[in-house]
């Protein structure tokens, strides 16, 4: 069933309550990627425009104590909205009570508030992570209609997407970053045009199938648990999955890595070997070169692909070539839909400059990876169904 979009409401004069995924990493109070906010402004200024009265609200970070909540505050991504609207964004403090109420009763048309992080109200009780029908339906209370625009959020059943839309039968609807998230990663695992490539990296997942394939892995990461999974998975794939055939390694102390991972392995040489020779006191950190030939070969043709996780330590400039590789050879595909799943592959694309070549590059991490699943997404499903 189809579900209603923004532009099936009617917002003038309305108290629009919409929930935006400003999860946006921090590091030393600088926000390091604010992607996520830009994706949104085009929902906030629709609703502006149209004469809303836009009430935002999104979580940060995980709230479990009191250290949590400063460092988790909204105030900084409140300020940084305002500089990219370009128009005056009210932060309120709080995520309830008599302050809130009354910044919002005093919104204008075409005015614009944020309340702070919905997570802490979950320092007592978890109130907005286990969906308190009370919280859902107080933050119901302060609004007319119901706009969800956190794709980074929908696979969570939280008071403020699935309780808030709950008290909105009707009028409950998609933002257009949202809109666009489903129409690209739906469509990549509905109906893809083929031929269809997946890319699957991140969490030096490689290795797990290295061990399946009783390859020495030496210290590099691997899953144990996964092994098992990882051989059923290479033997129902009968060939379609690809592995690395090298791998850049270095030799680090377990102490310098505890101490310090990424200055431990930026300051050690490295060494790329063939897959069957990773030494049993080495870690591999990034794909070689003979893979990055045989990765892009595979590209060549391909018609849909579907990218998720890095290929390597990005972050670390002698380990990101792997993951720069694979960006160029996506750039370059004629006539394919690329699609990035969000999360770190999307930090690295975005930093390595990338941002405009891929036909999608989703704002989720664990929400795209669960919609390419096939799950249902309860923010999603929560909304109003088009009649
Ligand atoms: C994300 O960054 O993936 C989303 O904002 C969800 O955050 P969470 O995993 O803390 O629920």
């Amino acid at each position: 069933m189809a579900k209603k979009n923004i532009k099936d409401l009617n917002l003038k004069g309305k108290k629009v309550l919409m929930r935006v995924d400003f999860n946006v990493p921090m590091k030393g109070g600088v926000i390091t990627d604010d992607n996520r906010i830009v994706q949104a402004l085009p929902t906030i200024r629709y609703a502006l425009e149209q004469g809303g009265k836009v009430i935002l609200f999104s979580h940060l970070g995980r709230i479990k104590t009191e250290e949590d909540l400063a460092k988790n505050s909204l105030a900084l991504v409140a300020k940084r909205l305002e500089e990219l609207l370009g128009k005056h964004v009210e932060f309120v403090p709080v995520t309830r009570g008599k302050v809130l109420e009354d910044a919002v009763a005093a919104l204008k048309e075409g005015e614009v508030l944020m309340f702070e992080n919905t997570r802490y109200e979950d320092l007592d009780g978890k109130k907005e992570s286990k969906n308190d029908p009370e919280l859902g339906a107080y933050w119901a209370s302060l609004g007319d209609v119901f706009v969800n625009d956190a794709f980074g959020t929908a696979h969570r059943a939280h008071a403020s997407n699935q309780g808030i839309a709950s008290h909105f039968p009707n009028d409950s609807a998609a933002g257009f970053l949202l809109e666009k998230e489903i129409k690209f990663i739906g469509g990549a695992v509905d109906n893809p045009v083929r031929p269809f490539v997946a890319i699957l990296g991140g969490g030096a997942m490689a290795y797990t199938f290295f061990k399946a394939q009783g390859l020495e892995v030496g210290k590099s990461k691997c899953e144990l648990d996964f092994v098992e999974y990882a051989k059923g998975l290479l033997k129902k794939a009968n060939g379609k999955i690809i592995l690395p055939v090298d791998v850049v390694s270095v030799q680090v102390s377990d102490e310098d890595v505890a101490a310090d991972f990424f200055g431990a392995i930026a300051k050690a040489d490295t060494k790329v070997v063939d897959v069957n020779h990773i030494d049993k006191d080495a870690q591999g950190l990034d794909c070689g070169p003979k893979t990055i030939e045989l990765f892009k070969k595979e590209l060549v043709g391909a018609k849909t692909v579907v990218w998720n996780g890095p290929a390597g330590v990005f972050e670390v400039e002698k380990f990101a070539k792997g993951t720069k590789a694979i960006c160029e050879a996506l750039a370059n595909l004629d006539g394919a839909t690329t699609i990035i799943g969000g999360g770190d592959s999307a930090a690295a694309a975005i930093s390595m400059g990338y941002e405009t070549k891929f036909t999608h590059i989703s704002t989720g991490g664990g929400a795209s990876l669960e919609y390419l699943e096939g799950k249902a997404l309860p923010g999603v499903t929560c909304l109003s169904d088009v009649k």
